[in-house]
């Protein structure tokens, strides 16, 4: 970083000293509803029920590699909870009303890898084995893919390596998934990666490259890497449709959800979602696709660290991937590690400019408070990244009535005890 650059951009947007003071911010995107984004042919309604139907095409397969999965058939879907007793708690503490129920969508309860990243990442590698088979006339698209839990399928597999570089979670669930079908796992690690995110992983059978720097230096050394070796796909966190589209087929699973409670969304009950943001393919993927399902009926907002607010910054200032949180003096150091980004994904960037309603930052100290106060209320565990999203009802006041809030619960039930217990109580300190 150098003064200058950090002159120069504090000058061309003076809203970002609202950022570098480091204290929670709400960000209403004045982008939205305006015909900006460059359009993508990839994205489409269309696109996301192939995905939907992709993953049905493996469903049997998973219901039988990973028996977690049986329950659903071998769908990776997660509940969705209503979380009364906290609502209370925040509406206590916060001294704000929450118009309306309030929702956690568990995906720290996905099966396989528990975090948000299980529905992109697994998704991406499922995508990669059909096409590779297919391609080696091994398999069609009408066949049952039970067949794949035979070794020969895993033998050819094993000719090809997945790389990818994550903060840990996008990395779990690559590993996991690509080990299990017989593929070699590379995962460039971010220095704020977990220690028990690499030694799963590796427990898994992935091969875990550590960088000491942050995560776009992960991703570029893996993209060096793969760009290196002809039989490697990359998965590329910051640009794949692939990826966006494996997020979005949520939006399909939730519409089914809300019918199911009762809580079918129209112009009398809005719906109001709040996504934790790292690069922004997870939350952008989910938002797309909410916004294709229920239209003007949804208004999502994403939740970035106070010191990793990097979509933010890349919206705010039209910079998307052209910018990163240390040129203007942000740190980016979080407990947050899932969200430890400080270079947003361009590509979601501008696909999210006409449908995001804003985007909030949140301190490390206020995560805590709502980690303890999720497990004292509703013995719920998330990750720190993951409770971010809990704070949406205190930044966004005077949303309209009746509206239906969901926090998305990205991660959590992997952490281990240990580790939580030790974030637990700093935030009952924090509360007293
Ligand atoms: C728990 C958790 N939540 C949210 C995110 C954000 O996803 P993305 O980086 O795609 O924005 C991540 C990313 O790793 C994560 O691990």
């Amino acid at each position: 970083m150098t003064q200058e650059r950090k002159e120069q951009l504090l000058k061309a947007f003076p809203h970002l000293t609202k950022l570098t003071a480091l204290e929670e911010y709400l960000w209403i995107n004045p982008f939205k509803g305006k015909e900006t984004v460059a359009k993508t042919e990839t994205l489409s309604m269309e696109a996301i029920v192939e995905a939907e139907a992709r993953l049905a095409r493996f469903a049997p397969y998973l219901s039988q590699a990973f028996p977690e999965t049986k329950p659903m058939n071998g769908l990776v879907e997660s509940p969705l909870l209503e979380i009364d007793s906290f609502r209370v708690q925040l509406e206590d503490y916060y001294k704000v009303t929450v118009n309306g129920r309030l929702f956690l969508k568990g995906d720290h309860l996905l099966p396989i890898s528990g975090s948000i990243k299980a529905r992109g990442g697994i998704y991406e590698v499922l995508t990669i084995a059909e096409k590779v088979l297919i391609e080696e006339r091994m398999l069609s698209k009408e066949e049952s893919y039970v067949k794949l839990l035979e070794p020969v399928y895993r033998d050819v597999l094993s000719r090809y390596t997945i790389i990818v570089g994550s903060t840990g979670n996008l990395g779990l669930s690559i590993g996991v998934m690509g080990a299990k079908l017989g593929f070699n796992v590379i995962v460039h690690m971010s220095s704020d990666a977990k220690a028990w995110k690499k030694a799963l992983l590796r427990q898994k059978g992935a091969h875990v490259v550590e960088h000491d720097q942050d995560y776009s230096l992960a991703v570029e050394e893996g993209r060096k890497q793969a760009e290196a070796n002809v039989n490697s796909f990359f998965i590329d966190d910051e640009h794949s449709t692939t990826l966006f589209l494996g997020y979005a087929v949520a939006a399909l699973r939730l519409k089914k959800q809300l019918d199911d409670k009762g809580m079918t969304i129209h112009n009398d009950r809005p719906l109001i979602v709040y996504l934790p943001c790292g690069v922004g393919g997870g939350p952008g993927g989910i938002a797309y696709g909410l916004h294709q399902v229920f239209g003007e009926n949804v208004t999502c907002y994403f939740a970035e660290p106070t010191h990793s607010p990097c979509m933010l910054v890349g919206m705010m200032t039209g910079l998307h991937e052209n910018i990163h949180v240390n040129e203007i003096g942000i740190d980016n150091q979080t407990i947050a590690d899932g969200l430890a980004v400080g270079r947003p994904s361009g590509f979601v960037g501008k696909v999210m400019e006409p449908i995001l309603g804003g985007i909030y930052t949140i301190s490390d100290e206020t995560m805590y408070k709502l980690l303890a106060m999720l497990i004292d209320r509703e013995e719920m565990a998330l990750e720190p990244s993951a409770v971010t999203a809990l704070f949406g009802p205190v930044q966004i006041a005077n949303s309209a009535k009746n509206a239906v809030h969901l926090a998305w619960g990205t991660g959590g039930s992997m952490v281990p005890a240990n580790q939580m217990k030790v974030d637990y109580e700093i935030g009952k300190a924090l509360l007293l």
